[in-house]
């Protein structure tokens, strides 16, 4: 007969945190949100922490590199996708991972026989006043000069003329070698009042360009995630099908942690699959999941995941427990999975991290997160609404929207069934839609930290170790719940309608 769970499924909206005593040295300034990535012995540091915990979720529409590279900087990590060809993947993992923060990629090239009207298209595209003249007019071509947009001016020179005609030969250019370090660079742009310093190889070809903003600019980011050469961390996602090749590869480009990607991972195709990883590639960390009880997380950790994400069908695109009728409110589910996460570490005396993944709506719930037992979360749509995700940006009466999709999409799957032979879908998981557009993820993610420390402060607690054993949760009735929002008319909303 089947078995009937006494517990009813709940949802972050139905708790909320009870203030703990906050004594006078913890304050937003020293809250630690260090947390572990990956399995490591009790009590000892893990090989891979994050400097913020949270993580990008595997997903076409918002793990691209530019926000793994932003995240990254912010402290958190990015998953890659897998839902595209293995060599595409592998570039991606290759783009964060050869990210030199402060050197610049130049972006503004152009031929020297090129005209200064098509220079000055260039930068209009781009927004950039300095463009690198190089011999094949690509970013990486010998560099032959430079030229800003103070060299040249529409009335007093021909703009069909040659950009060599303006420009400044690299001869009399100051310009560095590739070894150079963010630092040296900084303090030749200041010595020698350079406001561009290129960076060559020894061939002369161009590498990279340095300017004196971006030196402030690495400063504001003094969390950034960084692997032992001072690289950018970053994850990619696999699967369960063409992992044999797929891991190789995003090895080979630096991938410093992977993970499984599945709406249900609590199956031997990933037991068997984390099994072939831990034989063949030892060294790299792989999570698992998804799950939503203890049950499932034993077998997962069992099997030698070094984190587990739980979670099905909370996920704001996902349609799973429509078409399957499977999963678990995500609070219910990672307090479930956070007792056998511990009574794993009792038993075996290692810790396996947990992370949240998918359904938080509001920046309160990665608190909630948190609090009932997660390491660290991950986020689709939270993410997705940021500028360095993947959707467009589009313009609406209410404002600007970012395109967002789940992964269990026809969107999403396309290249699968039309490029890649792959099977076609029977029904869709996650549908195709659009979120509120959120700017910069810099900023946005700020606020985000900003409340979660205020939170944790108010909780009496100053890392996230304290804030999970010390934190008192209260379930909320309906009658609550509407008290917790505001009830009088805001002054933006007209009292009444004309
Ligand atoms: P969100 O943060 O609520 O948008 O949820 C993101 C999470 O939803 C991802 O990390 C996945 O676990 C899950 N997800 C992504 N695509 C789909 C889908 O198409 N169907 C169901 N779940 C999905």
């Amino acid at each position: 007969m089947a078995q009937v769970i006494a517990e009813v499924s709940r949802t972050f909206n139905e708790f909320l945190l009870l203030p703990n005593r906050t004594r006078t040295d913890c304050t937003a300034d020293t809250v630690d949100l260090r947390t572990p990535l990956v399995r490591h012995t009790a009590g000892e540091t893990a090989a891979i922490e994050l400097r913020s915990p949270f993580t990008s979720a595997i997903m076409q529409a918002v793990s691209t590199p530019e926000l793994a590279i932003a995240l990254a900087r912010n402290g958190g990590l990015s998953f890659l996708h897998h839902n595209q060809p293995i060599e595409d993947q592998a570039a991606a993992v290759r783009q964060v991972k050869n990210f030199k923060a402060g050197f610049v990629t130049s972006d503004t090239n152009v031929r020297p026989d090129d005209s200064l009207s098509l220079l000055a298209g260039a930068m209009r595209r781009t927004g950039h006043s300095t463009a690198a003249v190089t011999d094949d007019g690509t970013a990486t071509g010998r560099l032959l000069g430079l030229v800003t947009s103070r060299d040249f001016h529409p009335q007093r020179h021909d703009l069909d003329g040659p950009v060599s005609g303006r420009m400044t030969p690299v001869a009399e250019l100051a310009h560095a070698g590739a070894d150079i370090t963010l630092s040296e660079a900084n303090a030749r742009l200041w010595d020698e009042r350079l406001d561009c310093l290129p960076v060559l190889d020894a061939e002369g070809r161009l590498q990279h360009l340095v300017f004196r903003s971006d030196y402030a600019d690495n400063k504001r980011f003094p969390h950034q995630l960084v692997d032992g050469a001072k690289r950018l961390r970053v994850g990619a996602g696999i699967n369960t099908h063409d992992y044999q090749e797929r891991v190789p590869a995003l090895l080979e480009a630096g991938a410093d942690v992977l993970c499984f990607d599945s709406s249900d991972g609590y199956s031997d195709w990933q037991a068997q699959a984390l099994a072939w990883v831990k034989k063949h590639h030892p060294q790299i960390p792989v999570g698992g999941g998804n799950v939503v009880d203890g049950e499932a997380f034993t077998f997962l950790a069992e099997a030698g995941a070094d984190f587990v994400k739980v979670g099905v069908g909370g996920g704001s695109i996902c349609i799973t427990r429509d078409q399957k009728g499977i999963g678990r409110g995500q609070a219910s589910a990672v307090l479930d999975v956070a007792g056998a996460r511990d009574a794993f570490r009792e038993r075996t005396g290692a810790y396996v991290p947990i992370c949240s993944d998918g359904g938080l709506v509001h920046d309160y719930h990665v608190a909630l997160a948190l609090a009932m037992g997660a390491d660290f979360v991950m986020m689709g749509r939270y993410f997705a609404r940021f500028d360095q995700a993947a959707g467009a940006k589009l313009p609406t009466r209410e404002g600007f929207v970012k395109e967002y999709w789940g992964e269990g999409s026809n969107r999403a799957r396309n290249w699968q069934r039309y490029g890649q032979g792959g099977q076609g879908l029977l029904f869709e998981e996650g549908v195709d839609g659009y979120v509120p557009y959120a700017g910069d993820l810099d900023e946005g993610l700020a606020l985000t930290v900003a409340k979660l420390k205020t939170t944790m402060v108010s909780c009496g607690s100053t890392t996230l170790p304290e804030f999970q054993a010390t934190a008192r949760l209260t379930l909320v009735s309906d009658q609550s719940f509407q008290e917790s929002h505001a009830t009088v008319t805001l002054r933006d909303t007209p009292a009444t309608v004309s």
